[in-house]
């Protein structure tokens, strides 16, 4: 039998580098030539190595269906070791992993998941107290503290919270660098030394909060009272490392990634005012000005929903996602030889057109119980799928519609800088800075009570009309 020949590569690769500079510099633009010029199986040059790009919902089924079988999600993410350990979550032996997956996954569902829309709520009134009535303020450097004080109040406690300063938002940012998925870890690369300092810094912090815990526990029991004292389904008690490494997974795997998508939904529905207005209508009809929002009030919010689908279909963050072929492998009547980097794009398949029509228009209704264009669950993949789909979606979903119902029950906003761009380079994409937006409070709406009475804006990416907030700036307090 004649031998399959190889997935065709895109064009443009240079001698030695290949695409590595290109996919460096701004991957999604090479992904979409690929799809292009050869349709949904090709591949890329990264140095010297081949990497194998699969796109549409045939291809990413295969893609889902075979992690952990013909596709290895170990080795797709190597950096992961350096940041956690070599026996955790799916660097572990298959059955340790689900071990350690079985303690994560009731936390974010059922009675677990209303706890969090208070805490949502509480930090999200926390910081329209400190916008005051009107300003401007760049998106990232404003809703990624929020993400990260809900994270942290949710997962570590309102006592870790209430202690939180800049710096543990500094270490984690300098943490999370280390994700460096395309140059070789073994570089002295600044970010990536940083980065393992960071990493002891949390650890050291981190460790000194759960054997305190452990020694007064908390009750009523929180999320991190009832993680210190989890068992495995073998009896075992989660150790200080495991209970260290699962918090800094979950504030990792969520903070970018939500951070980035919330930003680009406020921009997209800033972008398209007729449905912006549909959206603020459906609230005022469903919850009014009630701030005090609960899960109920949540799940009416159906407009806001596909607005949020839209927005992971056009901008999802995770734009791509990598495994590594485990054994020889044959996919689209191509051979993938072993060792070969297999990734999906839900940047490009999510733009297919036989997939979902006119693409690159912004229409959330394609999300509707009509039209339900999502309805094949491997066209829309921002979350992943399969066995290792997203574990906090349910809870980024949550908090992005809480977070967003909030700030557009409060304010009207338009953009100051009206054609945001994605970051460049192969990283969570989330709209460059600066990516500002004008707010003024909606009239009729109840005010918040100032927390102090001056703001120093010098390095502060909130630029209040009114002295409100002093003190309490998201970022630099
Ligand atoms: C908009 C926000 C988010 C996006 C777009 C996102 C995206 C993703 C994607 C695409 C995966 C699968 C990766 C793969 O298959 O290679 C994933 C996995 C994961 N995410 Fe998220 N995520 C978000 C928020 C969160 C949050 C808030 C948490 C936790 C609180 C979280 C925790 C996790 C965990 C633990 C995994 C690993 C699942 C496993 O391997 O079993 N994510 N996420």
């Amino acid at each position: 039998m004649e031998a399959l020949a190889l997935p065709p590569t895109v064009s443009g690769s240079a001698p030695v580098v290949g695409h590595a500079l290109q996919f460096l510099r701004d991957p999604i633009p090479l992904l979409e030539r690929g799809y292009q010029e050869h349709d949904a199986v090709f591949s890329v040059r990264l140095g010297n190595k081949p990497a194998v790009i699969l796109l549409g919902p045939e291809n990413n089924r295969f893609f889902f269906a075979e992690t952990d079988k013909l596709l290895s999600i170990r080795e797709g993410y190597p950096f992961f070791i350096k940041m956690f350990h070599e026996r955790f979550y799916f660097f572990a032996e298959f059955e340790e992993y689900l071990k350690q997956r079985a303690i994560l996954m009731p936390r974010f569902q059922g009675q677990q998941m209303t706890q969090y829309v208070s805490t949502m709520v509480r930090e999200t009134v926390d910081l329209m107290d400190q916008l005051g009535d009107s300003g401007s303020f760049d998106l990232i450097p404003t809703l990624g503290p929020l993400v990260m004080n809900i994270a942290a109040h949710s997962f570590l406690g309102s006592d870790f919270r209430s202690r939180l300063g800049g710096e543990f938002f500094t270490d984690f940012r300098h943490f999370s660098a280390g994700m460096e998925p395309v140059l070789p870890l073994w570089l002295p690369l600044p970010k990536l030394l940083r980065s393992q300092k960071a990493k002891k810094k949390l650890h050291r912090v981190l460790g000194e909060l759960i054997r305190s815990r452990r020694q007064q526990p908390v009750d009523p029991p929180d999320f991190l009272q009832t993680l210190v004292e989890s068992r495995f389904s073998d009896g075992r008690l989660l150790d200080e490392e495991m209970t260290i490494n699962l918090i800094l997974l979950l504030v990792w795997a969520g903070h970018e990634t939500t951070a980035g998508h919330i930003s680009w939904a406020l921009i997209d529905l800033l972008q398209h005012p007729d449905y912006l207005q549909t959206v603020i209508d459906d609230q005022d009809a469903k919850i009014g000005d009630r701030q005090d929002l609960a899960m109920a009030d949540v799940r009416q919010l159906v407009r806001m929903d596909w607005a949020v689908k839209e927005t992971e279909r056009l901008h999802p963050v995770a734009y791509i996602l990598m495994r590594t072929a485990a054994e020889n492998l044959e996919i689209g009547g191509f051979q993938v030889p072993q060792g070969t980097q297999v990734f999906a794009a839900p940047s490009v398949s999510h733009r297919m057109p036989d997939v979902f029509p006119d693409p690159d228009r912004y229409v959330p209704e394609r999300f509707s119980p009509e039209r339900d264009e999502s309805r094949n669950q491997h066209s829309l993949i921002g979350f992943g799928s399969g066995i290792h789909r997203c574990a906090g979606v349910n809870f980024a979903y949550l908090e992005m519609k809480v977070v967003l119902t909030l700030l557009l029950q409060h304010y009207e906003f338009s953009l100051l800088d009206p054609a945001p761009k994605a970051v460049s380079g192969a990283k969570t994409k989330w709209p460059a800075s600066p990516c500002r937006v004008r707010y003024q409070r909606r009239h009729g709406v109840p005010k918040g009570v100032p927390r102090a009475e001056q703001h120093d804006t010098g390095q502060c990416p909130v630029e209040h009309d009114t002295p409100a907030g002093a003190g309490q700036c998201p970022v630099h307090h």
